[in-house]
């Protein structure tokens, strides 16, 4: 199996976890763009989603499935993403595609956060995939240089710009023995909207494709 074979299998995989009927968060990426593909493929298996990006919400819409605002939902039960990188105790980097913020938001939010991953992006440790950091554009130069202090390589991530109007430093070199402890550390830096490292609000179930078969991590 390739990487977008294992990717479709877990997407599929998931829809077992959806209780019918409800209105469920998710997030952004390839393996998400074979989720909604895969919802599509169950007629009114939910009511609809919270988006996290604007291409999320383009493909949700193109599927024929309603995008309701967070800010109207007094709860959430579930939120569906995938990661960048995953470690044994689910926690994860994500933010490859930019949408890190709003992803957050929403697995702040969610009851449940099940992740679907192939197994390409299960880690011993983090940081082998460069962390991203989304910033106000103002405190770029002041934000590199704090990061620089922290060991790693940081770079703007070159023509991109979030949904929400920043920029994306993404940290190269940057093993992460310390997930709670940096992200933590990164967030307390003025002008960072958020980091992509998902240690304290992890995922409390992981869904890994692999040749073998869909294979189960829970907390
Ligand atoms: C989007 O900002 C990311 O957090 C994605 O969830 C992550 O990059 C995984 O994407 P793929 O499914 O494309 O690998």
């Amino acid at each position: 199996m390739n990487s977008n074979e294992l990717k479709k299998s877990v997407a599929m995989a998931v829809l077992d976890y959806i209780h019918p009927g409800e209105i469920i968060g998710i997030g952004t990426g390839s393996t998400v763009y074979y989720f909604i593909k895969a919802l599509s493929t169950v007629k009114n298996l939910i009511r609809g989603a919270i988006s996290s990006s604007n291409s999320s919400t383009f493909f949700l819409k193109k599927y024929g499935i309603p995008v309701y605002n967070l800010n109207d939902m007094k709860s959430l039960t579930l939120y569906i993403d995938s990661a960048d990188e995953i470690n044994f105790k689910l926690q994860m980097i994500k933010g490859g595609g930019a949408a890190l913020t709003n992803e957050k938001i929403i697995a702040s939010v969610a009851k449940e956060f099940i992740c679907i991953a192939d197994e390409s992006k299960l880690v011993q440790v983090l940081g082998e995939f460069p962390l991203p950091v989304e910033i106000i554009p103002m405190a770029t130069s002041c934000v590199l240089n704090k990061l620089k202090m922290l060991g790693g390589k940081p770079k703007v991530r070159k023509n991109v710009i979030t949904d929400n109007g920043n920029i994306i430093i993404d940290i190269y070199n940057f093993k992460i023995s310390d997930p709670i402890a940096m992200e933590k550390k990164i967030n307390s830096f003025p002008g960072v909207v958020s980091v992509g490292l998902f240690a304290i609000r992890k995922a409390d179930v992981a869904l890994i494709s692999t040749a073998s078969g869909i294979k189960k991590i829970t907390r």
